[in-house]
């Protein structure tokens, strides 16, 4: 039998594999809450304008709601042949309500509906993502600021470089998700036009009122071309932009975590609620979820190559190509959506081991800039010089085995005969930590100002 949508102008059905490769309710169905929303924005707006008379718009109003509840309960029969979420949804209604549903589609297009269920779709992630990514940043603001004092070594090339505190690490994570959350705020205010109008392509002919239908659905204005309207799908795409920059900041993280927890680190310790033993070694404790969240921003990252793949050289306006936007941006919003909150659950879980954290602050010659600096200040040495002195006596208590603060005076005047025994007071992790006061820096005191400061600023 020939299509009940276009059976006007087609004689037969499609080919089997037609059908294969065209449906889309598989995934599309996702999109019934929009699709209904705004369905039902549409038909108020033909009725406001009178193209739609009150009877007709009531009806079609009660009939999409009897849909709703179908499709919530269970009993709606999403078929293959209805291709996608519209046409199932409208072919249901008319079975309902008769040729009233019919008029629906007055003045629109699948490709300006489309175009409209998926910015709804895709605002309600962005703002699901924003909920959850306040929450991991409470999680680390409550972290950081019950460490704020205990120092570990602060890495760079993951080699010792200098003392840091373990709030001034986790405040690092903060001010990326805080860009983060800005990234999600911007995408949402350029999304938040509404296609709906656009028709086909061209606009129509009848005197529809778009700001009516804007309004209703929560969008700010109505999109300013009918041709972009149908054509552009970079709303999703910064949505996935920022999801994956997101979720490279949080596989960071994740991987920190993986390392911390390692025997070898012990760093910290995450409990039974977010690891998992082996079937075989009894002594493991496996931090998975760090794991998995490390693995999963690689379907983010895809997701939005995919995307981007799929749009780069359409000609405008509507290609089905655009059809294949959806499984990628709903994949990636359920996994990025799992790796916030499964970080955010980490985050509140663990536990910084300070013991190791301190000993560990105090390997590798942590102090060694600090007693350059000393050299600075002190003896005024030019800073070049001063390094080129430390590391004279890096190298002699490397040589002995021993830390910096262990080398006697007489050991270090032996290299430079001006210094003096107040040197040791800037060579403990202690001292240097409280040293570094300039703004933004690790001292216990300014973490304290940048937690109070992003508590301010997120209201939290
Ligand atoms: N299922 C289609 C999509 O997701 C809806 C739009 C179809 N429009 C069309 N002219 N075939 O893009």
């Amino acid at each position: 039998a020939s299509n009940t949508m276009w059976g006007g102008r087609f004689e037969r059905g499609p080919a089997e594999i037609m059908e294969r490769i065209n449906a889309s309710i598989d995934f599309d169905r996702k999109l019934y809450a929009q699709d209904i929303q705004g369905s039902k924005a549409h038909a108020q707006m033909l009725v406001a304008t009178g193209i739609l008379t009150n009877e007709d718009g009531a009806s079609i109003a009660a009939g999409l709601d009897r849909v709703k509840a179908e499709i919530e309960q269970g009993s709606f029969a999403f078929r293959k042949d209805r291709e996608d979420i519209h046409l199932n949804i409208e072919a249901r209604l008319a079975e309902l309500i008769g040729p009233a549903a019919g008029r629906l589609h007055t003045a629109r297009s699948r490709n300006d509906q489309v175009a409209t269920d998926f910015r709804l779709w895709v605002r309600d992630a962005i703002d699901r993502l924003s909920a959850l990514t306040m929450g991991l940043v409470a999680a680390l603001l409550d972290k950081a600021a019950t460490h704020a004092e205990v120092i570990m070594p602060g890495f760079t090339h993951l080699q010792v470089a200098q003392p840091i505190t373990f709030g001034h690490h986790l405040m690092a994570y903060v001010a990326m998700l805080e860009r983060d959350l800005g990234r999600l705020r911007d995408a949402r205010v350029r999304l938040n036009e509404c296609p709906l109008g656009a028709a086909a392509l061209a606009g129509t002919s009848f005197p529809i009122d778009r700001h009516l239908t804007a309004k209703a659905l929560g969008f700010d204005r109505p999109t300013a071309n009918s041709l972009d309207s149908v054509s552009s799908r970079d709303f999703a795409l910064e949505y996935l932009a920022a999801a994956s920059i997101l979720g490279v900041h949080l596989s960071r993280l994740a991987e920190e975590l993986v390392i911390w927890t390692s025997a070898q680190f012990r760093f910290v310790t995450l409990t039974d609620a977010f690891t998992t033993g082996s079937s075989i070694m009894p002594q493991k404790r496996n931090p998975d979820a760090a794991e998995l969240s490390r693995a999963k921003v690689g379907r983010i990252i895809g997701a939005l190559n995919t995307l981007l793949i799929v749009m780069k050289g359409l000609p405008l306006a509507y290609a089905k190509d655009m059809q294949e936007d959806k499984e990628p941006t709903f994949d990636a919003a359920d996994a990025i959506e799992l790796v916030v909150a499964a970080m955010a659950g980490m985050v509140a879980d663990l536990t910084p081991n300070d013991v190791a954290l301190h000993a560990a602050a105090g390997s590798g010659f942590s102090t060694a800039t600090d007693l350059a600096d000393w050299l600075v200040r002190t003896l005024n040495l030019p800073f070049r010089e001063a390094h080129h002195v430390t590391g004279r006596i890096v190298k002699l208590a490397e040589t002995r085995g021993i830390t910096l603060d262990a080398l006697s005076l007489a050991d270090m005047q032996g290299i430079e005969p001006r210094i003096s025994a107040d040197v040791f007071a800037v060579l403990s992790v202690e001292n240097s930590v409280a040293s570094r006061v300039s703004f933004g820096g690790t001292a216990p005191s300014g973490v304290k100002t940048q937690i109070a400061a992003a508590r301010a600023r997120l209201g939290l």
